[in-house]
């Protein structure tokens, strides 16, 4: 495996890829866990050349105590990447991916209208100026990207459609701890106590499933939002329905075949997402 640490240094690793037009890419945040693993591997079946990018990506947190504690781990992240057989790790500096200020807006198709998109004012688009910019540069065949953050997903398709990048956008199945909880870089900041608690989120969004056959999508946000707040560690930010393709919210379960709850909930300060479909 090519560890680069710069542009200049990527570029040359990338030339000397035998097949560089057949390469598979997963970009990430670093403090890689078993969701991350599953992207390489998926990457590694699909693609001639797998590369991964560790970038802490500054332009998506609207939060500066969030990007200043967000787990940084490159060595040991590139121990697991050399081990699942990666060809290159791009870590870039910031110099790197933005030499100058990067003042694009992108149009996101209103996908961001809901969810985390009012939350956290500005994320979206500064994972689509991250993600275009690490296209322009690693330029892929095939982008692997995790369903848990399914409104990224969604949003990253619809960007990388409407730009007419010749990518293709792999989404790649949420990976769970044995007791549930949704595999994230966020875990490792909880302590044993919230650790302890955040399974029941996913024990009460599977539970949501059978909620759903009686009682109105309205009905079941409140008894979601309920079950989880009675753990005294947890404490929801907001729980919704959507439909799965157009990110809006159902008012009725006739509104969408393929209905999907998701929500935010802290173990403060620690801020966990989730979703499934119902
Ligand atoms: O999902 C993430 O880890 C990030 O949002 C991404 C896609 C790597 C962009 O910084």
């Amino acid at each position: 495996m090519i560890l680069a640490k710069s542009l200049g240094e990527f570029k040359e690793a990338l030339e000397s890829l035998p097949h560089k037009e057949k390469v598979g890419f997963v970009p990430t945040m670093g403090a890689l866990h078993g969701g991350h693993i599953s992207l390489v591997q998926a990457a590694r079946k699909r693609c001639m050349h797998t590369v991964v990018s560790v970038f802490v990506n500054p332009t998506q947190f609207n939060n500066k105590e969030d990007l200043a504690t967000y787990p940084r781990t490159l060595e040991a992240d590139a121990a697991l990447l050399e081990k699942e057989g990666t060809d290159i790790l791009f870590a870039p500096r910031v110099i790197d991916i933005y030499p100058q200020e990067d003042t694009r807006i992108f149009d996101l198709g209103g996908l961001d209208n809901y969810g985390e998109g009012p939350r956290r004012p500005g994320h979206f688009n500064g994972v689509a100026q991250v993600v275009t910019r690490l296209f322009d540069i690693v330029r892929p065949q095939y982008a692997f990207f995790g369903e848990k953050d399914y409104q990224q997903l969604a949003i990253v398709r619809h960007f990388t459609k409407a730009l007419g990048y010749n990518i293709e956008i792999i989404g790649c199945p949420i990976m769970r701890e044995a007791d549930g909880l949704a595999k994230s870089s966020r875990n490792t900041l909880l302590t044993a106590d919230q650790r302890t608690a955040a399974p029941h989120i996913y024990k009460t969004i599977c539970q949501a499933k059978e909620w759903k056959k009686r009682f109105s999508p309205k009905e079941v946000i409140e008894k979601t939002k309920a079950e989880i707040d009675a753990n005294p560690m947890l404490e929801t930010e907001y729980v919704e329905i959507v439909d799965s393709d157009n990110l809006r919210p159902l008012e009725n379960w006739s509104d969408s075949d393929n209905p999907r709850l998701w929500c935010a909930v802290y173990a403060r300060p620690v801020r966990l997402i989730d979703n499934i479909a119902l």
